[in-house]
């Protein structure tokens, strides 16, 4: 039986993979490659040493779709595939909704066709919108997006729900990321952003090797330790682990099941900025601007649910990410297309 991994090729899931086939599991991609490239999944094959079965495919495509399953004996199903940039999805909502949604519902339509029980769907931190506190519990209030890409995910998560309470065969293990960093220690995949990065790390690499000229710090002004916003970062090999633990526990599993993958500890961007700097021994320039719009001062989590429920924990602290991230920005300055 062959695990089938949607957008595999993309940044989470090229480590996901590569962890699946560690572990010794079979594994099958989709990908449309709209934001990543096939380069990264041989990286992953020359790592391993085991090959991986990819279709280039869209997930919104339900005849490609079902033809995988019906090629392959799928036990379970990690869906990663969908659009990520929050700021693009202001600008284009009907794409995000449309592959968002779309892709989500024409996979579950497509296990249900072929009697695959088992899904891990890849939710955010983003659903919890303007936090009441921190840590989160995966109890806290959600809702409150202020972006369609946001809105996309705790749609899927009420869409999820529905489906569970239709077929009680269904296991569902959704699972919210915090800030997912870092890249593979061997440097050979990480994130390769299209065009200007959005988010704090792939920005901070990008000005160290020279692309980018300074950073800018969106607020000096929010009530945390140095002004500057607090975040939950976590390797994305610790992610990719989760993914492993959830698949692990997943026949324990009944219905819906939800966990936050983080580390639980808050770093703010200036301290990220002086670990970098410490890792990587260059200085990063920056300006201090304005806070940005829909950004809120802190959000970070407190995981001893996946802990106690999953056996999962993230083992890699905020010096393993750096450097890691580093490692490979400077080992591929251009992304894949190095
Ligand atoms: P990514 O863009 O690197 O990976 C997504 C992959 O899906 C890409 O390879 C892309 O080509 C593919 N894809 C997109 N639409 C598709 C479609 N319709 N059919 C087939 N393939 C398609 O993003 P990522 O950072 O690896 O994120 C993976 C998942 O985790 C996404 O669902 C994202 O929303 C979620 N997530 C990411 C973060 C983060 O900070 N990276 C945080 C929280 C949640
Ligand atoms: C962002 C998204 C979130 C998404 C997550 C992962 C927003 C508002 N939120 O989270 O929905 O799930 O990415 O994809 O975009 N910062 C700077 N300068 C920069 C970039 C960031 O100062 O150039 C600061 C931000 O203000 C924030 C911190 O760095 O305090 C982290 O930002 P980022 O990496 O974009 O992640 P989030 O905003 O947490």
């Amino acid at each position: 039986m062959a695990i089938l991994v949607t957008g595999g090729a993309g940044y989470i899931g090229s480590h996901t993979v590569l962890a699946l086939l560690e572990k010794g599991e079979e594994v099958v991609v989709l990908d449309n490659l709209c934001n990543a490239s096939s380069k990264a999944l041989n990286r992953v094959e020359e790592l391993t040493g085991k090959p991986v079965k990819f279709y280039q495919v869209d997930v919104r495509d339900s005849e490609q779709i079902r033809n995988v399953f019906t090629l392959h004996k799928i036990s379970s199903v990690i869906h990663f595939a969908g659009l990520k940039s929050v700021g693009e999805s202001v600008r284009k909502p009907l794409e995000y909704y449309d592959n968002n949604l779309y892709s989500t519902l024409i996979l579950l339509a497509e296990m249900k066709r072929a009697g695959v029980k088992n899904l891990i769907f890849s939710s955010s931190a983003t659903v919890y919108g303007q936090p009441e506190q921190t840590p989160l519990t995966e109890n806290a209030r959600i809702g409150g997006t202020t972006n369609p890409y946001g809105t996309s995910k705790l749609m899927i998560e009420q869409i999820l729900q529905d489906c569970s309470r239709a077929d009680p065969e269904l296991t569902i293990i959704i699972l919210r990321y915090f800030n997912p960093v870092g890249a593979h220690q061997s440097g050979l995949i990480g994130e390769d952003p299209n065009g200007i990065p959005a988010n704090l790390v792939p920005y901070i690499t990008q000005v160290a090797v020279g692309k980018l000229e300074k950073l800018s710090i969106f607020g000096n002004d929010y009530p945390t330790k140095d002004g500057t916003g607090i975040r939950d970062y976590i390797h994305v090999m610790d992610v990719a682990e989760g993914h492993i633990k959830a698949l692990g526990a997943i026949d324990s599993h009944k219905g819906v099941s939800i966990y936050n993958l983080g580390t639980g500890i808050g770093y703010s961007v200036l301290e990220i900025l002086s670990a970098f700097e410490k890792a990587s021994g260059r200085s990063i320039p920056y300006i201090i601007e304005p806070r940005r719009e829909g950004d809120i001062g802190e959000c970070w989590s407190d995981p001893s649910l996946a802990k106690q429920k999953l056996a999962w924990q993230a083992k890699r602290n905020i010096h393993d990410m750096v450097r890691d991230a580093w490692h490979w920005q400077v080992n591929n300055p251009q992304g894949f297309n190095d």
